[in-house]
């Protein structure tokens, strides 16, 4: 019985300006997922490790198998798989750890059954399994998890994603408070309508970071990483989130945000150093508040999920 392993990343979704289009994969960090072919129908979520015991085995909830389920579906199979999941993300973080899980299934679905679809094509059941988990099947953390570097989903009806430049210097601090904020929650915070002057500003900022990207100007990425539809409303429910954009400004940070729903938050900047940099003065911040914090910097992920071992 044929078997294989895939991984993906993990993801910062929104990136300020673009609420539920961009976003950007993270190098490093993610998760794996092992399948094995079984004789008879059905999929089962045999094994998972590394969340605590939280995330359900029931294939229906399952955000692998939901997601693999949406492919056999589609393809009009009834293929028997057994899954087995390491979670490398934690749960609840704004790291696209739902995302990551079901994108690494999808790879390996695919791969195991013969790559019917091409890699951008299993976007759909990535977003399947979104829905599943939050309530909101949005494409900002599966895309780039799915695809790698920078994301923009230019529409989603039809489904239009683009991949973007990624200018070479970019580093990522992501900083992950010890605590769990639900997406579903996250987004129950949120106003159904937006003034007319919120949305002149927002589509000027997602412009300019698009443009900024592509020019690989650094400035303009900086200017253009406000947020004034989600972050407002979220941030209150982040402890220490003015205080850690206010000392992270010294260290060279081109701008903060909070990644996808939080309360991880993620701040850009041009080179390593300096993204090491911000981890430390964000580190002093956390330990003021009396808040545990895992720190994290990398480069920005370009090649999305991939097949490990089958
Ligand atoms: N765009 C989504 C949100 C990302 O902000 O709710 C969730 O990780």
């Amino acid at each position: 019985m044929k078997s294989v392993q895939a991984f993906a990343p993990a993801t910062v979704a929104n990136v300020s300006c673009g609420f539920d289009i961009l976003g950007f994969a993270i190098e490093g960090m993610g998760d794996r997922v092992t399948l094995r072919e079984k004789e008879t129908p059905g999929l089962v979520v045999s094994s998972i490790q590394g969340d605590g015991g939280k995330l359900p085995k029931d294939p229906i909830k399952n955000t692998c198998s939901v997601a693999i389920q949406a492919l056999l579906d589609e393809l009009g199979q009834n293929v028997g798989m057994e899954i087995c999941l390491e979670k490398g993300l934690p749960l609840g973080s704004g790291m696209g750890s739902s995302a990551a899980s079901a994108v690494a299934a999808l790879v390996a679905a695919n791969h195991l059954l013969g790559n019917p679809f091409e890699k951008k094509d299993l976007l759909p059941f990535a977003m399947a399994a979104e829905k599943a988990a939050c309530g909101a099947g949005h494409a900002d953390n599966v895309g780039p998890s799915l695809l790698g570097g920078f994301v923009l989903i230019r529409d989603y009806h039809p489904l239009d994603v683009i991949k973007l430049h990624v200018p070479k210097d970019l580093y990522c601090t992501l900083l992950h408070p010890h605590f769990e904020l639900n997406t579903a929650d996250s987004r129950s915070v949120l106003r159904d309508s937006i003034p007319l002057k919120h949305a002149t500003i927002q589509s000027g900022n997602v412009a300019g970071l698009v443009a900024g990207l592509y020019e690989e100007d650094f400035d303009l990425i900086s200017r253009s990483l406000r947020d004034v539809i989600a972050e407002p409303y979220r941030a209150v429910l982040i402890p220490g989130f003015y205080e850690v954009r206010e000392a992270i400004k010294g260290a060279g940070a081109l701008g903060m945000g909070i990644s996808g729903s939080g309360p991880t938050l993620f701040c850009l900047s041009k080179g390593k150093e300096k993204a090491a940099k911000i981890a430390e003065a964000a580190k002093e911040v956390y330990q003021s508040i009396g808040l545990g914090v895992d720190v994290y910097f990398s480069a920005i992920n370009t090649a999305g999920g991939y097949v490990l071992e089958g």
